[in-house]
């Protein structure tokens, strides 16, 4: 056989190479559309300043959107396209911050900066002292980490350790890129980012109007309505609700190093990143009260809320001197501002009861706005407040708004002059008479009962109103998260006596909801099947959802965690109960009150009947001979998948997130393992070999088959 001349070798390989020739040019093409896209979402989403048409765009993106659909196999998870269509999760996971998500001390005290500024200027060893100041978004915070400028994961801040990754849901956020810009800077390896994500005024208004609707519960401040899109399971609904998202600080990074907050904002508005508007430096206090009111006096006109600003240490070396309390750096603080507040008039003073039987006095108001949101109630706390405030109706008042606060009434605004030669007292005979709480449930009629400052309904179970406020309670976010079944749902649910109590929900059919008013078919099934999946729900749910008095969600969970069953729970003295740490006697006598209570021990079995399982289920492993080891898997593995060996670890008692921490014990490396060691190298966590990691379930007698 003769043997081929070199350059045949050569020739062969173009005859092969038409069809990879022809994919590589697709591929290309694909990048460019891809490149274009993303460029356009940028100036469109981050810049607000679009180049070209919407229609033009469309075009773009439908050109890419049919490539891919042809070329399935060309799809990357970083395209334009790939934003939303993620599948329903049936829950979010938990994972741990790259690093502590700590909260801000803050104060609305001009004296608490002057303070703060004194203790920098002692902490920084003579350094100059610059800030960075920043307006405070009202939003939710969350933690975006990048790998090679890829989006991986979205974390809310839970519990400042640890959170919930949201990564399909923030994945529909335009203003969020998923594959960071590399023309002005190169991308670094590993990049935590922690941004706030919020919904614009505008946008909000507009999604309560279309909950109220379709007969959904409106929401009650944008903040809220971040929220509740964030935290859906599935990302379709996220993408329909419009949110952003401004970065504002590195959590950590990898392949650069940063020297000053300057830099690092920078850096983030080059990786194409959304950044706060107005973004300045101060070097005296004056600089910063300055900046302050004068983002106070602005903020009406924003098209989102902020509720303060932030004062940063610029000098990340100084910031790393003064280091951090538990909760809070020492080297930043919120500098927030008065409520919101302005006057209008009270028409009527209306009761309402709650679902644990108090009556609460409330306001109806003339609609007036309050920093961009329409207010027409405010409550009046109770009867001692009441009185004290003499508040009546058809007064004046000064109602304040602030950030997640009910809105509450303050004082009453005399007239603002007095006619000329008056006294310059208000005419006694023009106010109505003072408001006299009821002495009668104005829902039930049944006598109320005085108990301190607050006035009680005692029909616990024969008072409509507060059995529509323990299902409302119930159903809520911390409690069995039944979405669809706020106040005017379990209105029309208990007025048409279709739930007489708690565990009458179970027994709802969209038979019986469709021809009620509100429920369309679509809203009816869903609130069914709402309902049935929770027939299987987490103890400190349903604990918290009881609403057993003093028992909030912590607690809750601290109940569920330590009895790990409803049983055991019932079943504890109030010995047992304060050994829990955190419960002391007033909430134990608070729980065996309840539980003691025949009528609500009646209503905790009836549910009970309905619901699966009541308990804690056993950790898999819990006991084994990786108990209280943490053990994260990176690169490829040889004799089994990541996913089997995490599942091997965890079966022998470990945890096996799926990113480095300082909790980290060990981290198994495989070939192609990238920032996830390095991370590991740095925070000097130990990094073994796929052979090593054999041999040490071998040496712990685990068998791997
Ligand atoms: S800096 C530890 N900057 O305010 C310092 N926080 O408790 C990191 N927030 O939930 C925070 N705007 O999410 C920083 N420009 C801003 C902010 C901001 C809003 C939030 C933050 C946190 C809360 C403070």
């Amino acid at each position: 056989m003769p043997s081929d001349p070199p350059t045949q070798d050569q020739d062969q390989d173009q005859d092969q190479n038409p069809d990879q020739d022809l994919e590589q040019e697709r591929e290309q093409e694909l990048e460019a559309l891809r490149r274009e896209l993303r460029h356009h979402d940028h100036l469109y989403y981050v810049e607000g300043a679009p180049e070209i048409s919407d229609a033009a765009y469309d075009a773009l993106y439908r050109r890419l959107q049919a490539l891919e659909a042809r070329y399935p196999e060309l799809v990357t998870p970083d395209s334009p396209t790939q934003r939303v269509g993620a599948e329903p999760r049936s829950d979010l996971p938990t994972v741990t911050h790259r690093a502590p998500m700590l909260s801000l001390d803050s104060s609305q005290d001009p004296d608490d900066v002057r303070r703060f500024d004194e203790r920098i200027r002692k902490g920084v060893d003579g350094h100059e002292v610059v800030y960075l100041l920043e307006p405070k978004l009202d939003g939710v915070s969350i933690e975006l980490v990048y790998e090679q400028g890829i989006l991986g994961q979205a974390v809310t801040r839970g519990n400042g350790r640890e959170g919930e990754a949201v990564t399909e849901n923030v994945r529909t956020i335009g203003s969020v890129p998923l594959r960071l810009r590399d023309e002005e800077r190169p991308v670094p390896t590993m990049l935590s980012v922690r941004g706030e994500v919020l919904m614009r005024l505008s946008a909000f208004e507009a999604l309560n109007e279309a909950l109220l609707e379709q007969g959904s519960e409106p929401f009650a401040n944008p903040r809220n309505a971040t929220s509740g899109a964030l935290r859906q399971l599935d990302s379709s609904i996220t993408a329909a609700r419009p949110l952003e998202c401004l970065a504002y600080d590195i959590l950590a990074v990898e392949g650069e190093v940063f020297r000053s907050d300057r830099a690092s904002v920078d850096a983030l508005r080059a990786w194409g990143l959304a950044v706060p508007e107005r973004i300045e430096s101060a070097r005296t206090v004056e600089e910063i009260l300055a900046y302050h009111a004068a983002y106070d006096r602005d903020r009406d006109a924003l098209d989102y809320e902020i509720d303060g600003v932030v004062i940063k240490l610029d000098s990340l070396d100084d910031r790393a001197d003064l280091g951090s309390t538990s909760r809070h750096p020492r080297w930043a603080m919120a500098f927030k501002f008065q409520p919101r507040k302005e006057v209008t008039r009270i028409e009527r003073i209306a009761v309402q009861v709650g679902r644990t039987g108090v009556l609460t006095p409330v306001a109806l108001l003339r609609p007036v706005e309050v920093g961009g949101v329409t207010v027409s109630r405010a409550t009046l706390h109770n009867r001692e407040e009441l009185e004290r405030k003499d508040v009546r109706e058809g007064d004046r008042v000064r109602i304040q708004r602030a950030g997640d606060v009910i809105p509450q009434v303050v004082e009453v605004v005399p007239p603002e002059v007095a006619p000329e030669g008056a006294s310059g007292e208000v005419p006694v005979a023009s106010r109505a008479e003072p408001f006299r709480m009821p002495t009668h449930c104005p829902n039930c009629g049944t006598p109320v009962e005085e108990r301190g400052p607050f006035t009680l309904c005692p029909n616990r179970f024969g008072c409509s109103a507060q059995l529509k406020g323990r299902i409302v309670h119930f159903a809520s976010r911390q409690g069995l998260d039944i979405e669809g079944l706020g106040d005017e749902t379990a209105s029309l649910l208990v007025d048409r006596e279709l739930v007489r109590e708690l565990a009458d929900l179970f027994e709802l059919t969209s038979e019986v909801l469709l021809p009620l008013p509100l429920f369309a078919e679509k809203k009816a099934e869903n609130l069914v099947a709402g309902i049935q999946a929770r027939r299987r729900t987490e103890l400190r749910r349903f604990l918290f959802g009881l609403g057993i008095p003093e028992v909030g969600a912590s607690v809750a969970r601290d109940l569920a965690t330590h009895f790990r069953s409803l049983d055991a729970l019932q079943a504890a003295g109030r010995e047992e109960l304060e050994a829990v740490h955190g419960i002391g006697p007033r909430m134990s006598e608070a729980i065996t009150g309840f539980f003691g209570d025949p009528a609500n021990a009646a209503v905790v079995d009836a549910l009970a009947t309905r619901m699966e399982a009541l308990t804690v289920p056993d950790r898999e492993g819990e006991g084994g001979p990786l108990e209280g080891m943490t053990i994260v898997f990176t690169g490829t593995l040889e004799s089994m998948s990541r996913g089997a060996a995490k599942k091997l670890v965890e079966k022998a008692g470990a945890r096996s997130p799926s990113s480095v921490s300082g909790e980290t014990d060990l981290v198994v490396a495989g070939p192609g393992a990238g920032s996830k060691r390095a991370r590991a190298e740095a925070l000097g966590v130990e990094v073994m070999d796929e052979a090593g990691f054999l041999a040490l379930l071998e040496e712990k007698g685990i068998p791997t088959g």
